[in-house]
C-alpha cells in the first residue's frame, strides 16, 4: 500500500536526491533549496529514530545497523550544517556539497538494502502500514518547526512541475504564492 512506512520512506529518498540534482541544476537557488533539503531531512531523521527505527531494531534484531543509521544521521546534519555556513557560490561550496551529498546517498543505499528490507522480513504488512502513518504524523510536526505546513513540499514541487509544463519563464526564483498565481494565469490564458 502507498502510505506504509518503507514506501514513505523511500519516496522521501527520492524526493531528496530530485533536490539535489536541484542544487546542481540550479545555482541561484541554492540558499531557498538548502532550507528546504534541511527541513526534509531533519524532518525525515526524527521520524524515523522515534518511530521506525527503535520498532525494526526490536523485531529484527539488527540493533547495530540501527545504531549506525542514526549516527549517520546526525553526520549528514552536520554537513549540512557546514554546508550552509559557506558562500553559495564558493568553490568550497562545491566541495562540500559533494560530501554532504556523497554522504545522505550511502546513507540512503544502506537504509534500502538493509535497514527497510530487516523491517519488512521481521513484521506483518499491516505492523508496516501502522508504522507509517507514525512516522508521517512525527514527520508533519518536526515540518511544522521548521515553518513547513503539512503536504506544504510536495505541492511546490507539483506547482514547479507545473510551472515546467507551462514554460512559465523565472519560475525557478519563485517562491510556493508566486508559483501558484503565475501557473493560475498561464492556466486561464
Ligand atoms: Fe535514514
Amino acid at each position: 500500500m502507498a502510505d506504509d512506512a518503507i514506501t514513505l520512506i523511500t519516496q522521501d529518498h527520492r524526493r531528496m536526491e530530485e533536490l539535489f540534482d536541484r542544487l546542481q541544476s540550479e545555482p541561484d537557488q541554492r540558499p531557498r533549496l538548502l532550507d528546504e533539503i534541511e527541513a526534509m531531512l531533519t524532518a525525515h531523521s526524527r521520524a524515523e529514530e522515534d518511530e521506525v527505527y527503535p520498532a525494526t531494531a526490536e523485531a529484527s534484531g539488527e540493533r547495530a545497523q540501527v545504531q549506525h543509521s542514526t549516527e549517520e544521521h546526525h553526520e549528514a546534519e552536520e554537513l549540512l550544517r557546514r554546508l550552509k555556513d559557506c558562500d553559495p557560490n564558493s568553490g568550497e561550496f562545491d566541495e562540500r556539497c559533494r560530501e554532504f551529498v556523497d554522504a545522505v546517498k550511502h546513507h540512503v543505499d544502506e537504509e534500502e538494502s538493509e535497514v527497510l528490507p530487516a523491517l519488512r522480513d521481521a513484521v506483518s504488512e499491516k505492523r508496516v502500514q501502522e508504522l507509517g502513518r507514525a512516522f508521517s504524523e512525527r514527520r508533519e510536526q518536526e515540518m511544522r518547526r521548521f515553518g513547513v505546513g503539512p503536504g506544504q513540499i510536495p505541492k511546490q514541487r507539483e506547482l514547479y512541475e507545473e510551472a515546467e509544463r507551462l514554460d512559465i519563464r523565472d519560475r525557478s526564483k519563485m517562491d510556493k504564492d508566486e508559483l501558484a498565481e503565475a501557473v493560475q494565469k498561464a492556466r486561464r490564458g
